[in-house]
């Protein structure tokens, strides 16, 4: 708990009635500027004082009846000069602290349950808490805030913060409740259009019609559904009415509510801004690059030079506008001063160790149990696998993989024995590209097949790739069939680089659906009507809102972003991602079959036969390959989230009836159903949420999706993209064909024919330096099992019920080590020699010793 003691110097002039002490902490404006950080910390702290910030206090029991019954709101009370040493470490660098004495009988006006903060000044600050210690029969008082207090002038209603109590609507003190809801009804800001400012606090919905006047809309109609974002409020584009204005490039920042631009050290801005200074500078200086240089690596030793000596680009005018723009120092080192551009980039750790083993069939097969994309893999259940795609467009699209083809891979076993015995797997992207593939390819300098690698489950736990079909639309009359060619491993000769090209072509393939469907749909795109359906509806004294707020922590802001930059039209996925403009629409289409029910990890499991349903096992699902890595944490993972949400809910919801007769949860998951997913709003699916079980279940997928699904895909990008031989981004050409000058070509030169037919140089430079960005944790993030705010309940349970989950978390973070060091789980570290720690919790770092590119930790939340 905050602020213990609190004995402060009565600096008011001798309060002679009864008083309440207290102690408020937050953080100036520019103590958050990095390159004023450390500087002036302690400059102009006095300003505060005196008449610059005045707070009162709000009773919970004490009605005042000539202002509609709401609590008894007391004098205002100034902040003082905190004398007594700051007793670090609850306070961190860039916090102030000062007192503050209240006028105030818990006698006469009951114990305070809100507290009035009012901005006097022209600058607005970010409030922490405010506490109050010693309160008559009850002790310690906290108020949480965390949030941006701007002058008072800039609101149309006093900022109310709330005790860290935990109330359900019918729970909540009478004379709290109009504050209650009043501060709900500020946060929706149904009444106001916009376009919003820096300071408004309006969650509001709207589609995706931002990404550019050149693409279609997303959300709102039944052949483009999408998830909701959050309105900005701009003014719609003067070409195309129905799609928003966007922004000037580099002009401001997309709207976000001011509390969802965090506060820490400014890690979120300093992320624009690199973000901006990549768009804005380096890939212009790199398409420069590629321009004048012959534009392809040579050879992989060639490509190696990025992360041995650097690329040199060449010093074009945008780099010094980005140069001269960007104040921070940070983004100066990034782009120093003056003269060529250095690009390099640390060696990924997919070569640290071995530059050649992702090029092992073993490495290639162990990445779909413990890549950056391992919920693709399924197993296989009848031979030759089929195909979902309506035959009266598509007609047959049965595989043309036979028992000819894998028979001799089978370490002596039939077909019919690999499937009755769990043996044969796959990764299965025939269907989901098949569709997209006349376009794709209708594109400049794009060859994409269509994919299907067959897995055999060998008797060492390990998988091995036995078959790659590659498959081309071929359009016969009205019908888009395929055509199709299975490739089988091969190791020495020119056989042996078809079979790499094989199974580059399936890498590009799962890196398109990573990039798009696994990462950006399935976790940032459908998290963000959660976090605006929390903050219209359910209060922050709500138990359900203090569960979820952590682990929305910035997505809001990476998602507008990513409007703004990265998946826009022309944006940087278009860039350097094989579907190019067709990427967005593609997520569409695959949204229209999301299912929030199987996101939980033993349904997607369960779904994808790579578990059955086994009461026996710890966490009641049993894995048919024992040895995968992201399951096998996974499951660890999901089943403390469970554990943990069901203890703390229980307090709260003693039985269903509780659960159906509140209000704000009830409004809550409607929204979520019916607006923030309202294109899916008639699944069957959907949860009716009239069972604790049900929001159990609920809240514990919303915290998998926010903290470990996102982890899992997110943090691995550049330690395993980061080289894209391993994993393009992009095909440009077929496999090349007996007799033709490609294949002579990869006869002479094989590897130069290899870069010659994956992802261009111009778009490896960029896709690269993208994954570098987007796969760093910060200094400040808060682990699975911590907290930013140590008070963030009063309720004593609440608190025991979450060190409980954190210690069982560091009890993970004890077996994925020894996992990881145990020879007999071969898929842990592989031939790269790299062990596999995206699920390892972290929960037990409190020094950020994980920050940077460790592919290591989960976060609360999607902020990156
Ligand atoms: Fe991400």
């Amino acid at each position: 708990m905050f602020g213990v003691g609190g004995i402060v110097s009565d600096l008011t002039g001798g309060l002679r009635g009864p008083h309440l002490k207290g102690s408020v902490v937050l953080m100036r404006k520019n103590a958050l500027d990095f390159n004023d950080f450390g500087a002036t910390v302690m400059d102009g702290v006095t300003e505060l004082l005196g008449r610059g910030v005045t707070c009162q206090l709000i009773s919970s029991t004490h009605v005042d009846h000539n202002n509609g019954g709401r609590g008894k709101v007391g004098a205002e009370a100034n902040l003082e000069q905190w004398l007594l040493p700051t007793n670090l470490p609850f306070i961190t660098t860039g916090e102030n602290k000062f007192a503050v004495t209240f006028d105030w009988s818990v006698d006469k006006l009951g114990v305070p349950g809100a507290i009035i903060v009012k901005n006097n000044h022209a600058a607005e600050f970010f409030l922490k808490t405010i506490t109050l210690d010693n309160v008559p029969g009850r002790g310690t008082v906290v108020f949480v805030a965390n949030s941006w207090v701007y002058p008072q002038a800039k609101y149309r209603y006093n900022r109310v913060f709330f005790a860290n109590d935990a109330y359900l609507p019918h729970q909540m003190p009478a004379a709290l409740k109009p504050y209650r809801d009043d501060e709900l009804r500020n946060l929706r800001g149904d009444d106001q259009q916009g376009p919003y400012e820096d300071h408004d606090r309006v969650y509001r919905y709207d589609v995706y019609n931002d990404l550019g006047d050149t693409r279609d809309v997303l959300g709102g109609s039944k052949d483009l559904p999408y998830p909701r974002r959050c309105r900005t409020g701009r003014k719609p584009s003067a070409t195309k009415p129905d799609h928003e204005s966007r922004l000037l490039p580099l002009v401001g920042n997309v709207y976000v509510p001011r509390d969802e631009l965090f506060g820490h050290l400014k890690q979120s801005d300093f992320l624009g801004y690199t973000l901006k200074a990549l768009v804005d500078g380096i890939i212009p200086a790199t398409r420069t690059y590629a321009d004048l240089s012959p534009g392809e690596f040579d050879s992989f030793a060639d490509i190696l030079k990025l992360y041995e000596g650097g690329i040199k680009l060449p010093n074009i005018p945008a780099l010094e506008e980005v140069r001269k723009r960007f104040p921070l120092q940070l983004v100066k080192d990034l782009i120093p001063m003056g003269g060529d551009f250095l690009l390099k980039l640390p060696k990924p750790q997919i070569i640290k160790a071995d530059e050649k083993a992702w090029m092992t069939d073993e490495e290639f097969a162990r990445e779909m149990l413990a890549g950056v994309n391992p919920m693709m893999i399924k197993r296989l259940t009848e031979f030759p696998p089929k195909s979902t795609l309506d035959p009266s467009k598509y007609g047959d699209h049965t595989s043309t993989i036979t028992e000819a083809h894998i028979g001799k891979s089978l370490e002596g076993l039939t077909v019919e024995q690999t499937l009755a015995g769990n043996r044969l797997y796959i990764v299965d992207q025939h269907d989901n590209l098949m569709p997209f593939l006349v376009d794709i390819n209708n594109l400049d300098g794009s060859f994409v097949y269509a994919t299907r690698t067959l897995l055999f489950l060998r008797g060492d736990g390990t998988l091995a790739p036995v078959a790659i079909e590659l498959s081309s639309p071929l359009i016969q009359g009205d019908l888009t069939t395929a055509k199709s060619t299975v490739y089988t491993p091969r190791h020495a000769g020119v056989e042996g680089w078809i079979w790499q090209l094989a199974k580059a072509y399936a890498s590009v393939n799962d890196y398109g659906w990573h990039q798009l469907i696994s990462h950006w749909l399935n976790t940032h795109a459908v998290m963000e009507p959660f976090v605006i359906a929390t903050n219209r509806q359910l209060s922050v004294t709500h138990p359900v809102h203090k569960l979820l707020h952590p682990h929305y922590r910035d997505t809001m802001n990476i998602n507008a972003r990513a409007r703004g930059l990265l998946i826009n039209a022309g944006g940087v996925i278009e860039m350097t991602v094989f579907p190019r403009k067709h990427a967005m629409p593609m997520s569409s289409m695959v949204y229209k079959n999301w299912n929030f029910t199987e996101q939980a990890l033993p349904d997607d499991l369960i779904k994808r036969g790579m578990a059955v349903e086994d009461p026996s096992s710890p966490h009641k699902v049993r894995l048919l390959i024992e040895d995968y890595p992201y399951a096998a944490d996974g499951l660890a993972v999901w089943h403390a989230i469970e554990q943990w949400v069901t203890e703390y809910l229980t307090i709260y919801y003693p039985d269903d009836g509780v659960l159906q007769g509140d209000v704000e949860l009830q409004a809550w998951w409607k929204e979520v159903r019916e607006v923030g997913h309202g294109d899916l709003k008639d699944a069957a699916w959907w949860p009716k949420m009239q069972t604790v079980a049900e929001l159990i279940k609920a809240c514990a997928t919303i915290i998998w999706t926010g903290s470990a699904l996102h982890a899992a895909v997110n943090f691995g990008q550049y330690p395993y993209s980061g080289y894209h031989p391993n994993k393009p981004s992009a095909s440009r050409r077929p496999m090349p064909a007996p007799g033709s000058e490609e294949y002579a070509l990869l006869e002479r030169d094989p590897e130069k024919a290899f870069i010659l037919t994956i992802t261009n140089q111009f778009q490896a430079l960029v896709g690269i330096s993208l994954m570098e960005i987007l796969s760093k944790h910060s200094s400040d993030e808060v682990y699975l099992g911590q907290h930013d705010t140590p008070a963030w309940t009063s309720d004593a349970k609440a608190q025991e019920a979450f060190r409980r989950f954190g210690a069982r978390l560091e009890g993970i973070e004890k077996q994925v080590v020894a996992m990881n060091g145990d020879p007999r789980l071969k898929n842990r570290t592989g031939p790269a020699k790299f062990p596999y720690m995206l699920l390892y919790p972290n929960t037990s770092d409190h020094t950020g010793q994980a920050e940077g590119l460790t592919a290591r930790g989960i976060p609360n939340s999607i902020s990156i």
